[in-house]
């Protein structure tokens, strides 16, 4: 088994969303970020059986026929200072040999800075096998926290709709409940009232009544 883990473990994409820390490996992840702002495109390079000559890229491709190289660069051995040129005037590479980060950040980004965002990395050590993790970047006029404040709503009108039909059920059951025993109570009353004196032994009579009925 770790072998097999130890193959499945080539890029990170990490990203903190309101769920919690979200690890994906090849697989496509959004960034919402608001105009004007500056975002980490975070990716982490990490293989079991070492580094060496780590070649890394990040790609933007903005549709389906143009894409453009945003930086690359190179890490010679686990742990070296990687070795980076790159070519877009917004995008500073922030990534360390700690743990092989090669995240960028995009500065003052505009709405036409939308697009997918590839991170690219191939280890000689893995016979320099393609890897390849993708972020898809949104730009928003205005962090807005719909998504959020949807799912809350929906929620709670939900647990609230739910909630409601249990109390209505349940009223529902004590007023049948009590019904029953109004009933029983009238009946008794209408049979015990030859003899006066006897409402107490009478009611009690009902309530044992009615405690026999469910069983019967
Ligand atoms: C986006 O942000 C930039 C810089 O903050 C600003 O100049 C531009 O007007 C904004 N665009 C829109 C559509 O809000
Ligand atoms: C892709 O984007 C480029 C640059 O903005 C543009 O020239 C080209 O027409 C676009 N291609 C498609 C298929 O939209
Ligand atoms: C981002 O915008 C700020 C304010 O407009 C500016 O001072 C800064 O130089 C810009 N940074 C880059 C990398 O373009
Ligand atoms: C990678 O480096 C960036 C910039 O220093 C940092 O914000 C990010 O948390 C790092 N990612 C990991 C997984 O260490
Ligand atoms: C990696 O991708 C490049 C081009 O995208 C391709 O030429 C090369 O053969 C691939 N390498 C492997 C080991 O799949």
């Amino acid at each position: 088994t770790k072998h097999y883990f130890c193959y499945n473990t080539m890029l990170h994409i990490w990203v903190w969303s309101v769920g919690g820390l979200d690890v994906s490996t090849d697989k496509l992840t959004l960034i919402e970020a608001k105009n004007g702002s500056t975002v980490l495109l975070p990716c982490t390079y990490y293989s079991c059986i070492g580094i060496e000559q780590l070649y890394f890229n990040w790609q933007y491709k903005e549709n389906e026929t143009m894409s453009t190289k945003l930086c690359e660069g190179e890490i010679a051995l686990e742990g070296a200072h990687p070795k980076v040129s790159v070519f877009h005037e917004r995008v500073e590479f922030v990534g360390s040999s700690e743990k092989s980060n090669i995240s960028i950040l995009l500065w003052n980004i505009t709405f036409e800075d939308q697009g997918q965002y590839s991170c690219f990395a191939r280890n000689k050590k893995e016979k320099y096998r393609n890897n390849t993790a993708t972020i898809t970047l949104r730009v928003v006029d205005q962090m807005k926290e719909v998504d959020n404040t949807l799912t809350v709503i929906i929620v709670s009108v939900l647990g609230g709709v739910i909630g409601l039909v249990i109390i209505v059920m349940v009223i529902k059951a004590l007023v049948v409940h009590f019904l029953q025993k109004d009933d029983a109570k009238t009946k008794e009353c209408l049979v015990s009232s030859s003899g006066n004196d006897n409402t107490e032994n009478g009611l009690s009579g009902a309530k044992a009544d009615n405690k026999a009925t469910p069983k019967a």
